[in-house]
């Protein structure tokens, strides 16, 4: 066993480390190659859009008196009137359709005969298997929780025997055991273990998931843990992040909070670049669940989340009380043009990519593509809180200038992969952008020549043939529908709101 444990922790030392580290383990990773059939990538085929369903955390948090909060607490009643909801009101038809449990849905203990996790006997009487078979029967998927250290974060039992110890785990047990109970997703919380730790013990679980045969969406919470350790907090290596992951979160817990949203936008902004390289189909940055409907957000603010969310595609997890949901919240959810934006199969990473005061711009190239150009979707974000919505003038070049070559990269191998009959240029799209501001040299006639010191006036602009049909995402009113690439149109846009536009170009 400790061979073993040994083994398995300098196998993860090779993805990590400097190659001075790498040397002196060569022999172990052969002994690992030759002895093993692990990968630690997970290997389920699953998420090529990012995700969407419902979880119980940020609205029903770790309520188990089932006896003062009979319709508020963590039992197999609340998932499956979630399920109920779900497909009665037509969340699932609009792509809704994991339902997953969070923290504090065992007994504290393990069985101690067979070492399994058990439902709460109260709270759960059917079993998961039960509450796996109500939710299947709705034509949805079940998730369930648990922590790759030694408890839950609300001190439930968890994967980790020992910290530190690796090997020394439940990680089969507990996947073969969600396996027989038909499971279909998986949250690997990250607490309770040494976040410094957690790369060499946590990405395991991803291949104990793909030892069971059956795909279970993995998402994990280890890089999260990382990158919130101070002082010295260590970037997680993404690479096998994405490898052994199917999502990830990588910043602190939504509430239900207009400032909790926007800390959320203001911590990923500064890390956009670095999620823009990596995130994409079947491995996402979970910017954490949405909280619209609840008690925390204007209407405003929770078109915000729903635009930003979607300009990010990221996963789509509402936690709130569908069974108690006002109507205009519900259509923001159920916005197929919003929806359509954050299941756009190119599955690119929306950039911030122009600030104004308290106005931000991002941009999403999303599909179809047309005449090797991808079609945008803006989004003009107003964080102002105090007065009167204000007008966001967008110049069309600009803001398209402002895409970095890494997203048009991003753009073009995507399109190469999904839809091999189109193929993006980046070259002949940026070309067409540049083109839009060439100056027309004007040439001088004679006799007119103009004396030297005289100001000359500037040449015209000349404008190219390309033009976007606009069109706004909420049904707000546009003023104008059709702008060239050379102009500009202008959005008003209430505090702490959203504008969200696609430009789809005319053929
Ligand atoms: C952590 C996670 C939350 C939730 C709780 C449960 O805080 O980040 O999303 O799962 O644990 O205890």
């Amino acid at each position: 066993m400790v061979a073993m444990e040994k083994t398995a922790s300098s196998y993860y030392t090779l993805y990590s480390c400097d190659n001075k580290m790498i040397v002196p383990f060569v022999a172990i990773l052969i002994f690992i190659v030759a002895n093993s059939s692990s990968t630690n990538a997970l290997d389920n085929g699953l998420a090529l859009t990012p995700p969407m369903g419902w979880i119980s955390w940020e609205r029903f948090t770790c309520q188990t008196d089932c006896h003062s909060q009979p319709s508020n607490c963590i039992n197999e009643k609340l998932y499956q009137e979630i399920s109920d909801r779900l497909k009665e009101d037509g969340y699932s038809a609009k792509g809704y359709n994991y339902v997953n449990i969070d923290d504090c849905w065992s007994e504290k203990q393990r069985d101690n005969k067979t070492g399994n996790l058990v439902p709460d006997k109260e709270r759960f009487p059917g079993g998961i298997k039960g509450l796996a078979n109500y939710v299947h029967s709705k034509g949805l998927k079940l998730g369930i929780y648990g922590d790759c250290g030694t408890k839950t974060c609300a001190g439930y039992p968890a994967q980790l025997r020992q910290d530190g110890v690796l090997l020394d785990n439940y990680f089969e047990k507990d996947a073969a055991l969600f396996a027989e109970w038909e499971i279909d997703s998986f949250k690997f919380d990250g607490c309770y273990i040494l976040p410094d730790r957690a790369e060499r013990i946590c990405p395991p679980m991803a291949d104990a998931l793909n030892k069971t045969n059956r795909p279970i969406l993995l998402t994990c919470e280890w890089p999260f843990y990382m990158l919130r350790e101070r002082p010295n907090h260590k970037n997680p290596d993404y690479n096998l992040t994405k490898q052994s992951c199917n999502l990830w979160r990588y910043y602190e817990d939504v509430e239900d909070s207009w400032l909790s949203v926007l800390s959320i936008i203001d911590f990923t902004i500064s890390m956009q670049e670095e999620i823009c390289a990596y995130h994409g189909p079947g491995a996402w940055f979970d910017p954490d669940q949405l909280v619209i409907g609840n008690f925390g957000l204007s209407l405003n603010q929770a078109q915000a989340q729903m635009a930003i969310w979607s300009i990010w595609s990221a996963p789509l997890f509402m936690s709130n009380d569908l069974r108690h949901i006002q109507p205009s919240m519900a259509a923001i959810l159920k916005n197929d043009k919003v929806i359509a934006v954050d299941q756009d199969r190119l599955g690119i990473f929306g950039l911030m990519v122009e600030r104004k005061g308290k106005f931000e711009l991002f941009v999403k190239p999303v599909l179809p593509i047309k005449e090797n150009c991808p079609t945008f979707v803006l989004a003009v974000l107003y964080r102002e809180t105090l007065g009167n919505s204000k007008p966001y003038l967008v110049h069309v070049r600009d803001v398209l200038q402002g895409i970095p070559p890494l997203m048009w990269r991003q753009v073009a191998d995507r399109v190469a992969h999904l839809e091999p009959e189109h193929k993006v240029d980046p070259h002949t799209c940026i070309k067409q952008i540049v083109s839009a501001m060439t100056v027309v040299p004007k040439i001088p006639q004679e006799g007119l020549l103009q004396p030297t010191g005289l100001p000359i006036r500037p040449p015209p602009i000349q404008e190219t043939s390309v033009y976007y049909q606009i069109e706004d995402l909420f049904n707000h009113t546009l003023d104008e529908h059709k702008v060239g690439l050379n102009s500009s149109f202008e959005v008003f846009v209430n505090p702490s709101g959203v504008r969200l536009v696609k430009l789809t170009k005319i053929d």
